[in-house]
């Protein structure tokens, strides 16, 4: 693993806002960030995609049907992917109002305005290359961004454990780890136990589905030294069952109930 500290501070498993506070805010969006600040979170997941014209945004789905009123601003397209609109285009689109009207006006952020907002609230990010596969350059991309960056990747950022990048595409996360030496990284996905070793050379995390692991695969994930966090963990329950289960973070869209959950135990 590298030097880095991953976001793990102290003994205590750590609360990660799910596409921000996502339960009460529409997800990746700056409103998301400040609920998850609202809420008490320290980190917050995003997910970044690329516009045609290769700029980074913020958005999970490699459409953008569910999470805006794309349909109604550019009616009768044969095709909604992210990768079909430029950024101005995305920049028109209302980001906020499928979730509830009171975040009418909500826009898709750009990754460099999460990033600021973030840095605002002194805020963690754990941030997934969205499909990286379908947009060519967007690893390098993302890495050159952050790098010119010192709060998210200098000296003191790796040191206080202020990023982890994440994927469930490990090649791009391998690539993205040799692109941001010092930066810790993660792979999605529960990796085999045979695995866990060579992995282990490289990532920080390894971070599965809650459902898909026991103690005893946390246990051998640790015996390598390697952290893990698991997603998307939203009922008090299940909390209580990833935390006995030996998780350093767990990942959820009601960051205040996780916090709830992690003080009480
Ligand atoms: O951070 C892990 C989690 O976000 C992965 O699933 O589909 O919510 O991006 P998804
Ligand atoms: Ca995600």
């Amino acid at each position: 693993p590298a030097e880095a500290a991953a976001l793990r501070l102290g003994g205590e498993v750590v609360a990660v806002a799910h596409r921000g506070a996502s339960a009460y805010a529409p997800e990746n969006t700056i409103a998301a960030i400040d609920e998850a600040r609202a809420r008490g979170a320290r980190t917050v997941e995003l997910d970044v995609q690329q516009t045609k014209d290769g700029a980074l945004v913020l958005v999970h789905d490699t459409t953008l049907v569910r999470t805006t009123d794309v349909k109604k601003v550019f009616p009768g397209r044969s095709s909604y992917r992210v990768s079909d609109f430029t950024l101005a285009q995305i920049r028109r689109l209302d980001a906020g109002a499928w979730f509830d009207p009171a975040y009418a006006g909500e826009r898709v952020p750009t990754l460099k305005q999460g990033l600021e907002r973030l840095r605002r609230h002194r805020l963690s990010l754990l941030l997934e290359l969205k499909s990286p596969a379908s947009y060519p350059g967007m690893t390098e991309q993302v890495a050159k961004l952050l790098r010119s960056e010192q709060w998210w990747t200098g000296p003191g950022a790796t040191a206080r454990g202020r990023l982890v990048v994440q994927s469930f595409d490990h090649e791009a996360t391998y690539l993205s780890h040799t692109l941001l030496p010092g930066v810790a990284h993660g792979v999605l996905g529960k990796v085999p136990r045979e695995q866990i070793a060579d992995y282990a050379t490289w990532v920080d995390q390894i971070n599965p589905n809650h459902t898909s692991i026991d103690a005893a695969y946390v246990r051998a994930v640790h015996d390598e030294g390697v952290e893990v966090f698991v997603y998307t963990v939203n009922e008090p329950a299940q909390m209580r069952s990833a935390i006995a289960k030996g998780v350093d973070g767990i990942i959820s869209d009601r960051p205040d109930v996780l916090l709830k959950v992690i003080g009480e135990s």
